[in-house]
């Protein structure tokens, strides 16, 4: 639904290309992460997908819409971001004014707003929020409510730029989850842009990023089978792997498997008698 077709872009008035050759494919319900350290690109490729800016050269598609002027309302229409930062995304006095603020802009009659609202603070657990304001929510729960407001547009993708970067792991892991549900339940194609390799788990696809220029598009698994191509990219290697490996040194080399998760190294643990 998505396509990228030897995409380069330099920023106006700069003189170096910050996107090199770029192209991939993105297709209906694919949760796609673009892993890759900072200064790589990943926020430039979120800024041309939403038509922030507009590339120099090569070709950019969603649903076969080739962009430019004429699609650009479909574009945006479309695609709905969420950023890093909760507080400097709330925009409404209450939770229901932040959600109703993005849909004030498209007609929608009172009564279907509210019955929007309802639906899209459902979809985040935060029902009970619906008349606090900012200062009474967590920074978990402001990223919720935007989440629930770009999904009041009903976009077909959204993207998530660094989005759950500045919570702590717990609300991380809760955010994570509630867009699994998202994409799994509503098949909306989610774009999450992270440096987090934690986060690899809940996608289908990866891009890797560096330096401007895209590395591979790959998935979760066969990157975790090649740990290297984490170190080549000063890439953190996730928690579970690094424990893995090192145990491995003091215990038998073949008791993990590189797809074992958390409960099953947890398991095989509980199952050895340690001694050093
Ligand atoms: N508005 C801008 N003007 C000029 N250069 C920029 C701008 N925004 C980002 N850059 C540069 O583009 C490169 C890629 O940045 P960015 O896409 O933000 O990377 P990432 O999101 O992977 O950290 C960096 O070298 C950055 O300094
Ligand atoms: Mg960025």
């Amino acid at each position: 639904m998505l396509k990228f077709e030897d995409v380069s872009f330099t920023y106006p008035n700069t003189n170096i290309e910050v996107l090199k050759n770029i192209s991939f494919e993105i297709s209906k319900g694919e949760w796609v992460s673009i892993l890759g350290n900072n200064g790589s690109g990943k926020s430039t490729i979120a800024k041309l997908i939403t038509a922030q800016y507009e590339k120099n050269s090569g070709q950019i598609c969603l649903d076969n819409k080739i962009y430019s002027r004429e699609n650009l309302e479909y574009i945006r229409n479309n695609i709905a971001i969420v950023f890093q930062n909760p507080d400097n995304q709330f925009v409404g006095a209450t939770v229901e004014e932040d959600i109703a603020f993005g849909l004030e802009n498209r007609n929608i009659d009172s009564k279907l707003m509210d019955k929007i609202i309802s639906e899209v603070l459902d979809v985040v657990d935060m029902k009970d929020f619906r008349k606090k304001e900012p200062k009474d929510l967590s920074g978990g729960q402001k990223q919720r409510v935007a989440i629930a407001s770009a999904l009041a547009l009903k976009p077909k993708i959204l993207i998530l730029d660094e989005a759950s970067s500045m919570l702590d792991p717990e609300a991380r892991e809760k955010i994570l989850k509630y867009l699994k549900k998202i994409n799994v339940n509503h098949n909306i194609t989610i774009i999450s842009i992270s440096h987090d390799v934690e986060e690899l788990v809940y996608s289908d696809s990866v891009i890797l990023m560096n330096n401007g220029a895209l590395i591979q598009k790959t998935n979760a698994a066969e990157i975790f089978k090649n740990i290297n191509l984490l170190k080549k990219y000063s890439l953190k290697i996730p928690f579970l792997y690094r424990l893995k490996q090192d145990l491995s040194k003091y215990i038998n080399n073949n008791i993990f498997d590189v797809n074992d998760n958390m409960e099953v190294t947890i398991s095989k643990l509980c199952k050895l008698n340690l001694t050093r």
